[in-house]
């Protein structure tokens, strides 16, 4: 009996502590780091030497791989344990419609969003100047690309929504999930925190575009 239980036993240990892992990452380094991503960005208010100073920066190459190993990896990680998670757990809407329920929903789809939004921003903006051309991302190119090209400005407004509801609101499944609020009072604290989270990242995410946009020529 006890060594039929037992590959269930380690299966479910191995699942939490894969849980665990995944969603520390997803704080920090990757939440910290989406912060910190935007705020740069709103350098674009200060012109082109602003931004590129703040984002593109001339780097050391040593940096570069800091940050591919700092950011690049743990969103690998959290990535492969997400793609796991959306196949082998359900949302329940169709049984259940409280607002908790839309919200963990709203969670899995932003996560499949937020997924083609940074497979294609990662590639376009990262890999392709630096390592297929030779140069980082200029401040020209992308501001000319928000004003012109209506697909690009469509992509950014809809994939960083996506990333600042996937981020607020896993901050709070991220609390419930660490037992950091476990009381109605807390969790509505929490709750009011999310809002105004989600709020921040949003207004950062969408002013930084707002400038790129005004900054085309
Ligand atoms: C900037 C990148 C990302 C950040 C900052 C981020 C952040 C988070 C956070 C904070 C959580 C909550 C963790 C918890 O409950 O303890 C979460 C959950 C999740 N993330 Fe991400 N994430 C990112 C990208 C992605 C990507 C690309 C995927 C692709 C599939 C993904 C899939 C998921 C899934 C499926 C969940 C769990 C939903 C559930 O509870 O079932 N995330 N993420």
């Amino acid at each position: 009996m006890s060594t039929a239980a037992q590959p269930e036993t380690s299966a479910h240990r191995r699942d939490f502590f894969q849980h665990k892992i995944a969603s520390v990452l997803a704080i920090a380094p990757l939440g910290v780091w989406t912060v910190w991503h935007l705020w740069s960005n709103l350098a674009a208010f200060g012109g082109a030497s602003a931004w590129e100073e703040a984002v593109t920066g001339t780097r050391h190459p040593v940096t570069t791989l800091a940050t591919m190993v700092v950011v690049l990896l743990p969103l690998g990680i959290h990535t492969l344990w997400g793609l796991k998670r959306l196949t082998t757990s359900r949302p329940n809407n169709d049984r259940y419609t409280f607002f908790g329920n839309l919200r963990y929903l709203l969670q899995r789809l932003s996560a499949v969003g937020v997924l083609l939004f940074l497979g294609a921003h990662i590639f376009l903006a990262f890999i392709k100047p630096r390592f297929l051309e030779g140069r980082p991302e200029p401040f020209a190119d992308i501001a000319h690309e928000m004003r012109f090209h209506g697909p690009t400005l469509v992509v950014y407004l809809l994939g960083t929504l996506g990333v600042a509801y996937h981020l607020a609101n896993g901050l709070q499944s991220f609390a419930m999930g660490w037992g950091l609020a476990t009381t109605s009072r807390a969790l509505k604290r929490v709750e009011a925190a999310t809002f105004a989270f989600f709020a921040l990242l949003l207004a950062m995410s969408w002013g930084a575009i707002y400038a790129l946009h005004q900054a085309g020529v």
